[in-house]
């Protein structure tokens, strides 16, 4: 919990402290360094997804029939905001293969920092599916904002945000725009630095998933 607010979780676990200290260092390269982003979004995907509904479904084990849970309902839908989002998509499928993927395009303004939406392509029936919005960084919270808006503008309802690093800021102002959204980050960090970037944070995310500087 985040200063007593219920939907904000900072998981705070060990095993993703560690593997985050690994991520920030300049040293560690990009195949390494995609790896463990899996890794930790797999990790904060498990803490997250423990409200799914299940339902009793009969079975037959070696010993006797049994009435055991299974998950039920809609498929969820998890949706990376790219680029770096698709660094945690891995993880997540590897936990619920069978979910929908939706897609939103969003870069921020090096200069302005304001979000810019390029591209968004959600499963249908949104409106009825667990909703799993997931990029590795919530900075100022401008781009987490601009996705989740767009998914409310195409009726979705039950949306829970997934980033690895989290900024107060970020956390303060997506909490006000949509106190409804669940928000689960794997470490609270310092803060954001004069050129919106996270302190200590690990970077700019998405050139270190895929390379590109
Ligand atoms: C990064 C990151 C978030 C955003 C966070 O993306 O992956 O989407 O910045 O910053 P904010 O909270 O201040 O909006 P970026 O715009 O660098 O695009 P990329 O993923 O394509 O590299
Ligand atoms: N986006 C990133 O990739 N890193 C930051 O620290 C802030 C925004």
């Amino acid at each position: 919990m985040y200063k007593g607010i219920e939907n904000i979780t900072i998981c705070d676990h060990p095993l993703i402290k560690h593997k985050l200290t690994i991520v920030r260092q300049t040293s560690t390269g990009t195949n390494e360094f995609r790896t463990v982003i899996e890794e930790i979004a797999m990790m904060i995907g498990y803490e997250a997804l423990k409200d799914l509904p299940l339902e009793d479904v009969e079975i037959e084990t070696p010993i006797e029939k049994a009435m055991c849970p299974m998950l039920s309902g809609k498929k969820p839908a998890i949706v990376p905001i790219l680029r770096a989002g698709l660094g945690m998509l891995s993880g997540m499928l590897r936990l619920m293969p069978a979910a929908k993927v939706g897609h939103i395009g969003m870069y921020r303004d090096e200069e302005t920092l304001e979000p810019h939406e390029y591209y968004c392509k959600l499963p249908t029936e949104i409106d009825q599916r667990a909703i799993y919005l997931v990029d590795p960084m919530l900075a100022t919270g401008g781009s987490a904002i601009a996705a989740i808006d767009a998914i409310k503008q195409r009726g979705g309802k039950n949306i829970t945000f997934l980033c690895i690093v989290a900024a107060p800021e970020g956390l303060e102002k997506i909490h006000e725009a949509h106190p409804d959204v669940r928000v689960f980050a794997g470490n609270l960090d310092r803060q954001l630095n004069e050129v919106g970037y996270i302190c200590p944070g690990l970077g700019d995310c998405g050139d270190r998933i895929f390379g590109t500087k």
